[in-house]
């Protein structure tokens, strides 16, 4: 069997009874790998986004998607926290490029994000000018062109049966705000509700302040979050069912 599964970020692979029944296979003589990857994701698409990838097999949904805390220091200038937060629009990402080296066993990717909507509880203290917001409640943060560049290191470890499964290294991501930011957020000056419009307007004139300072706390998010899925999709592959020859 000349075949080359993949294991992608999101769990391209395998004719294997040890992984979920929703996963394919690309031939590791296509010329065209890459595509087949990208059309085994597209295929896939469903299974990413909620999580069931059939036989039992249940790992995080992709949309929605749960993010328990977010905290962010800044010194005297912002500190904030966004607590139960829940992001949906991931269900219509794209796979903007994809790079496989099977010698390095590494796999690159970039994922776009068109639009997210990310819902949750709030609090903050941040200053903008002279204006000290102070604020506590629900917060809405709409985002648009999101890119997650997503780095994956792959490799093989015998477990204690002698079999060789398929594992990976917590995944680097990188993340860019390519596009826009606007935050809703109510009770940001507490007790001065008619100032609450122009608190928002402050932030969304500058959502960088905040949206810079998110961005190491939601790579390690996104990086849990692939790592955990990736491992999970493949924690019963074995190399041989991986990568058969
Ligand atoms: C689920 O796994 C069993 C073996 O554990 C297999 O017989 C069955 O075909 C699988 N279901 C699907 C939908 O692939
Ligand atoms: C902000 O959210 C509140 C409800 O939480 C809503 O009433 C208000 O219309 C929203 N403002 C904007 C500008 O979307």
């Amino acid at each position: 069997m000349n075949r080359l599964v993949f294991v992608l970020l999101f769990g391209l692979s395998a004719v294997s009874c040890y992984l979920p029944p929703t996963i394919n296979v690309c031939n590791r003589n296509d010329p065209n790998l890459e595509k087949c990857m990208l059309n085994v994701v597209e295929k896939m698409r469903s299974n990413i986004v909620s999580g069931d990838y059939g036989n039992g097999t249940k790992l995080p949904s992709l949309d929605p998607l749960f993010m328990d805390r977010l905290d962010i220091d800044d010194g005297e200038n912002l500190r904030a926290t966004y607590l139960d937060t829940v992001i949906t629009g991931a269900r219509n990402f794209h796979v903007d490029k994809l790079h496989v080296n099977t010698e390095s066993k590494t796999i690159n990717l970039l994922i776009t994000l068109d639009n997210l909507r990310l819902k949750g509880k709030y609090n903050i203290n941040m200053r903008i000018g002279l204006l000290l917001i102070d604020g506590d409640g629900d917060s809405v943060l709409d985002l648009t062109d999101v890119k997650l560049l997503v780095k994956i290191n792959y490799f093989f470890v015998e477990n204690s049966n002698g079999r060789k499964t398929m594992q990976f290294h917590p995944m680097d991501v990188k993340i860019k705000y390519a596009g826009t930011a606007k935050f809703n957020m109510t009770n940001l000056l507490k007790g001065r509700p008619q100032l609450e419009q122009a608190a928002n307007d402050a932030i969304n004139e500058a959502p960088e302040l905040i949206m810079d300072r998110t961005k190491a706390p939601v790579e390690q998010f996104f990086s849990k979050l692939f790592t955990t899925i990736a491992n999970g999709l493949m924690k019963e592959a074995d190399e041989n069912e991986a990568f058969p020859l």
